[in-house]
Order: structure tokens, then C-alpha cells, then sequence
């Protein structure tokens, strides 16, 4: 049955959120508050890149509204928020958009229901709850219904979502959201709405978790003369493991890991535990990034004076997202070095990157007398770079694969100097010049 659907933002979770129950069949009205976006949006054109958006988009356009004004959702049975919840300077969540939300809901008849989406902490949807009674909305529904999509393959998620969370106060809203989704195949998980809450806050820190630890374990790799690679598919061929984000690299960054981190080891400490494996987490995380850094001083002395290219920007393929994309920290990390640094990126808006970084059109202007080139993104153009007419155009031939996404051997094979994370470096990956002496690396 087609229900009336109304949305508060229109980022990555609200669009697709909208375009994806537009296709499910339900009368959609995103609102926004950026004129820019819904301008856009209003033309069929999509703010920002993201596989199958835009095709969604088209063929649901006469089920779709975008708007500005608050009052647009005064007819919709639900009310999903899907507002940023960026990190406040003590780390913890910024909750002022949500509460905007709450203050600017319209007179609503009958028994809406307030549907987060957003990533909250523990404990947000009781004091929603306070505050729609305040208002003397005591007659709308409030359920937890958070959201699991990754950025670059966010529809292909919300359509085959490995399980749908409902976290509610009263079974019969819980039952209402539920039926939303009903053409989709998928199990849902009830329970209350604090534990909702937590399973989105726990499931992305165990997800980092992994990262963290193959990571570690990349860097024992490389002190002991194993291969990562070889570690994770053996260590992923566990059915009580399983292959899932085992990948060692340089760390990760966007808009959720980071900050929703940040967020639980606030919320724990701000409840008196000191949650220390999550700490390690987000240690082991910002020291990943900068490893990248002693890689290239180990090849060639210091930096100052040395060009660096830096290949992929955003901060994991398929999508244009910066928000703290690993590039950052070593783009400024690097010009703290005294390195030039060219950036490439296939879509991502380099702008951002600090002041200083020359953003190159194309791989190849990149690497064009480059002392070394890094791959920071496996975009699936980089998958070729060993080649000889990038080789060629170095100033030295030294690739450090941050992604892991080259095969070491073929990349030696022509004729370059090749580093990964955690895999063994070859004999022959010695320049034949010592290079300068760095104090620091002695240090
Ligand atoms: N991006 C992801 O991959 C992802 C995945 C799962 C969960 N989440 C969570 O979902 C939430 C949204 O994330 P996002 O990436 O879509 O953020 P986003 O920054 O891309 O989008 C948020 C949108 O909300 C709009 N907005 C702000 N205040 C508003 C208001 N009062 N009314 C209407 N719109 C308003 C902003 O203008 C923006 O367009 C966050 O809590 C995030 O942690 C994100």
C-alpha cells in the first residue's frame, strides 16, 4: 500500500532513503534547508555521486517532492529525520539538527510517526520523546529505524538490507515502519529503542574494529616478512570470521566511521566506562594514515623539495565524499614535510585539501616528475598505474600502494619501486643512492 512519506534532509541517507521508497511505490516529500540542493534536486539532478541515484530519481519524479518549507510534510504519516549528527569538539554528537527537526514540525493530525534515521546516541530517542510531548505532540509516534547503507552502493543496501532495526515504544509504530518495507526481503529486528541506538553505534565500531586489527596486523606483517594479503584470506576463510572488512590500508575515514567513534567512546565515558578497546580503535586509525609518511621517507630521506602525487581523494571509491578522507591528513602531513603534492581524483572536489596541493586533471599530470606516487583510494582506474608510460614519466619510479590494490610483483616486473601495506618488500626496492639522513625517522 502507498503510504505518505516525509523526509528531513537531503544527504546521502535522505535522498536515498526518499528515491528508494518512491520506488517501492509511497509518496515521498523531501525537505532541505539548503535552497542549492533542493534547487538541484527540483531540476532531476543529484547533489553528489552516488550509483543508481540518479536513475531512481528520474523514473520516480512524479512520486517525489522537494521543498524547502516545513509545512510540505504536514500530511505525511511518517516522518523520517536523516539530518547530519556531526561530531561537537568533545566528540560528542551534534544533536542541534535533530532538535531543529523537532522544533519545526508542523501542525500534524492524526498519528504520524517520527522515524530517526540519523546516527544518535544511546538514550536520543527518550529525550525526543520528551520533547514531542512538550510540544503537545504526544499523539505522534517516535521509532528508532537506523540506517546501514555504505556510501557507493547506498541503494543496492537499502534494497537488500542484510536486516532492517526497529527500535519503538509502542509495537503498533514498530509495526507501521515495518510495513514500509514490506515488499523488501529482509529480516527485521525489533526491540527497544535504546538498543536500536546501540546496534548502530556498536555495529560500526566493531566494523572498525576489524579494520583496526588487520591493520595491526598488516604492521607486525611488516616487521616479520608475512603478507597481509595472504593473512586475510586465510583469516577470512573462517566461518566464524568471515572475509568481511579485512583489508588492511591506511586507515578509515568518511562521515560515519570517524565521528560515530568518537561518539560511543563519548557516550561511554560520559556514563562513567572507559570503553579502551575503542580507543585503541581510533588510536591505531589516525597512526595508519601517517604511516604512509615514514614509507616514503625510508625510500627517500626528506621530503622537503620532493613531489608527491597523490592518487584517489575521496575517501573510499564510488562515491565523492571528503568528509575525512584519509587525503586530508596526508596531504598536510606532507606539505608539513615540505613536499609538493599533486592530487588526483576521478570525482571527488579537491578543494578542500589544504591550501597548497595542486589538483591535477589527470592521473598522468599527477605523477608528471613525481618522486613518488601514492595510491590513498583504490579507484578502479588506479588498477593499471604500473605501467610504462607512468614510469616513465616519474621523476623516480616509487608506488606506496596504500590500498593494497596493485600486484606487488607485476608492478616490479615494470620496472618500479613498489611498497603496500603489510606485504613483504623486495630486496630490490633499495635505492641505489642512500638517501639523505632524516632525524626523525632516527629518532
Ligand atoms: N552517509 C552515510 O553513509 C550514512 C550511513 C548511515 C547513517 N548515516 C547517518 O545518517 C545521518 C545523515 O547522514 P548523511 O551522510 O546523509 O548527512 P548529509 O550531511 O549528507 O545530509 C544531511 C542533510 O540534512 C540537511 N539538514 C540539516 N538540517 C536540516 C533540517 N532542519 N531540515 C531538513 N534538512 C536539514 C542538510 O542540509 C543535509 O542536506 C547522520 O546521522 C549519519 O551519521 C550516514
Amino acid at each position: 500500500m502507498a503510504r505518505k512519506v516525509g523526509i528531513f534532509g537531503a544527504g546521502w541517507v535522505g535522498l536515498v532513503t526518499g528515491v528508494c521508497f518512491a520506488e517501492l511505490g509511497h509518496d515521498v516529500v523531501i525537505r532541505d534547508v539548503v535552497p542549492e540542493k533542493v534547487e538541484v534536486l527540483r531540476r532531476g539532478e543529484v547533489p553528489f555521486h552516488e550509483e543508481d541515484v540518479p536513475e531512481l530519481l528520474e523514473r520516480n519524479r512524479d512520486r517525489l517532492t522537494f521543498t524547502l518549507d516545513p509545512q510540505d510534510v504536514a500530511g505525511c504519516e511518517f516522518l523520517f529525520v536523516c539530518v547530519d549528527t556531526p561530531p561537537t569538539y568533545s566528540g560528542d554528537a551534534d544533536l542541534s539538527r535533530v532538535w531543529t527537526v523537532v522544533d519545526e514540525l508542523p501542525e500534524l493530525s492524526g498519528n504520524p510517526i517520527v522515524v530517526m534515521k540519523s546516527t544518535v546516541p544511546v538514550g536520543t530517542g527518550e529525550k525526543v520523546r520528551h520533547g514531542l510531548d512538550a510540544r503537545g505532540l504526544a499523539h505522534v509516534g517516535y521509532v528508532s529505524n537506523p540506517e546501514f547503507l555504505a556510501e557507493g552502493h547506498a541503494v543496492r543496501d537499502f534494497m537488500h538490507p542484510d536486516r532492517i532495526v526497529i527500535g519503538a515504544f509502542d509495537p503498533a509504530d514498530a509495526d507501521e515502519v515495518a510495513s514500509l518495507y514490506e515488499s523488501l526481503e529482509a529480516q527485521i529486528v525489533r526491540c527497544d529503542v535504546n538498543s536500536a541506538e546501540m546496534i548502530k553505534l556498536a555495529a560500526n565500531a566493531f566494523l572498525m574494529t576489524r579494520i583496526s586489527f588487520i591493520n595491526e596486523i598488516a604492521n607486525v606483517c611488516e616487521a616479520t616478512g608475512a603478507d597481509v594479503v595472504k593473512v586475510a584470506e586465510g583469516i577470512g576463510l573462517d566461518h566464524r570470521l568471515g572475509p568481511h572488512f579485512l583489508r588492511a590500508g591506511i586507515g578509515y575515514g568518511g562521515s560515519c566511521f570517524p565521528k560515530d567513534s568518537l561518539a560511543l567512546k563519548q557516550l561511554a565515558s560520559n556514563s562513567g566506562y572507559h570503553f579502551q578497546l575503542l580507543s585503541a580503535v581510533i588510536e591505531v586509525n589516525e597512526l595508519q594514515k601517517r604511516r604512509v609518511i615514514g614509507k616514503l621517507k625510508r625510500h627517500l630521506g626528506s621530503l622537503r623539495g620532493k613531489r608527491v602525487a597523490l592518487l584517489g581523494l575521496a575517501f573510499k571509491p564510488n562515491t565523492d565524499d571528503m568528509r575525512e578522507a584519509p587525503s586530508i591528513v596526508l596531504a598536510s602531513r606532507l606539505l608539513a614535510e615540505g613536499a609538493e603534492v599533486r592530487a588526483w581524483d576521478p570525482v571527488a572536489d579537491g578543494s578542500v585539501l589544504p591550501r597548497g596541493v595542486e589538483i591535477a586533471p589527470s592521473v598522468a599530470r599527477a605523477v608528471e616528475e613525481a618522486d613518488a606516487a601514492v595510491i590513498v583510494t583504490e579507484w578502479p582506474e588506479l588498477a593499471t598505474l604500473a605501467r610504462p608510460e607512468i614510469r616513465d614519466a616519474m621523476a623516480n619510479p616509487l608506488i606506496v600502494d596504500g590500498r593494497n590494490l596493485l600486484d606487488p610483483a607485476r608492478a616490479r616486473a615494470q620496472g618500479f619501486l613498489y611498497e603496500g601495506i603489510g606485504r613483504p618488500v623486495s630486496p630490490t626496492d633499495v635505492l641505489a643512492e642512500t638517501p639523505e639522513r632524516d632525524p626523525e625517522l632516527e629518532a
